[in-house]
């Protein structure tokens, strides 16, 4: 065969065995999720739906699969990987039912359907993102996620710090302030809100397969750096889609955060210098992988994945 065909051949493999494991990824953490979350019985029936709701069917899963994949890189128990990766779901679920909140992005659209306070209220909203987060900690630390009690004590550190206030929480808040801010942010003070608000939780997704798998500290530490990158990209690469794509296309509005002043790296530098950054990140991403072999081949497509999507 000669090399050019080669080389075309071989990034349409690659991403074809990403599409079927992403959506193999998908459907298991689906029924992971279904078997998790309460039953929509009782008087607080209305509670249990609307988690429900948010949580299951739709979403990339791509926190899911990086902890499936980064589980795997260690032989880990899928059953148990699968409770940590619908845990991170729960968490991320959450947080995009409280970020959609008149109070918050003020969003009538997620995955296609209508956001959970516009098919719920906003109070059942809260409380089922609320419901979602603590939730997600009661599967973490129960013994079916891990026999030994300071791995599901480590999985709850490293996550809750994640989302916490030095994590998402703390992400969240300087992008509601930056949209108040007397002068535009610049580009560190963009890196470091993106890093708070999706990095972190992105990172601790493709970390906690080595804590799982009790992995050695260089092999955790790097799939913790793949994952910062990964999600510093995808950050960019959701900035770029909401200035570029559809609602259709992206399953949320899209083109709204120049008008409410948000703070990103493509009202800073435009889309295509935005676009460059995210290809650097996703470059660095995938170096952090070198000293894991084919078996991490998945994760590199998954970076180069997070930055071609279009939604
Ligand atoms: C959307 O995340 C929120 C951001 C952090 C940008 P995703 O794009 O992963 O949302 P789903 O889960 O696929 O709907
Ligand atoms: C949200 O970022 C990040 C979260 C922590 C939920 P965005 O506000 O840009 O996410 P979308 O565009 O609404 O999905
Ligand atoms: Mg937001
Ligand atoms: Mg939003
Ligand atoms: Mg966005």
């Amino acid at each position: 065969m000669p090399a050019e065909a080669m080389v075309e051949i071989a990034p349409a493999t690659a991403s074809m065995a990403l599409a079927r494991a992403l959506s193999d990824a998908a459907a298991a953490v689906e029924q992971a999720l279904d078997a998790l979350l309460p039953r929509p019985e009782g008087p607080e029936a209305r509670l249990f739906e609307s988690m429900r709701y948010s949580a299951l069917g739709g979403g990339k899963r791509m926190r899911a699969f990086l902890v499936l994949e980064s589980a795997r890189q260690f032989g880990v128990a899928r059953q148990a990987a699968l409770r940590v990766a619908a845990a991170i779901e729960m968490i991320h679920a959450y947080s995009l039912v409280h970020d959609d909140l008149p109070a918050m992005d003020n969003d009538a659209l997620r995955r296609g359907k209508p956001t959970n306070h516009i098919a719920f209220d906003e109070a059942t909203a809260i409380l089922a993102g609320d419901a979602l987060q603590c939730h997600a900690f009661t599967v973490l630390s129960e013994e079916e996620t891990h026999p030994d009690p300071a791995v599901r004590i480590e999985l709850v550190r490293a996550i809750s710090r994640a989302a916490g206030p030095r994590g998402m929480c703390g992400g969240q808040m300087l992008d509601m302030l930056a949209e108040r801010a007397a002068a535009p942010l610049d580009e560190a003070a963009i890196g470091r809100l993106q890093l708070l608000k999706t990095g972190k939780l992105i990172e601790v997704s493709a970390e906690a397969g080595a804590i799982l798998g009790k992995a050695a500290p260089s092999q955790r530490h790097a799939l913790a750096a793949y994952g910062r990158d990964v999600g510093a990209a995808f950050q960019i690469a959701d900035d770029i889609l909401d200035a570029t794509a559809s609602a259709e296309e992206a399953g949320k509005a899209t083109g709204k955060d120049a008008g409410a002043g948000k703070a990103t790296l493509v009202g800073l530098l435009g889309v295509d210098r935005a676009r460059l950054q995210a290809e650097r990140l996703i470059a660095q991403a995938k170096a952090h992988l070198d000293g894991f072999g084919e078996r991490a081949d998945l994760l590199r497509a998954l970076a180069d994945f997070t930055i071609a999507r279009r939604h």
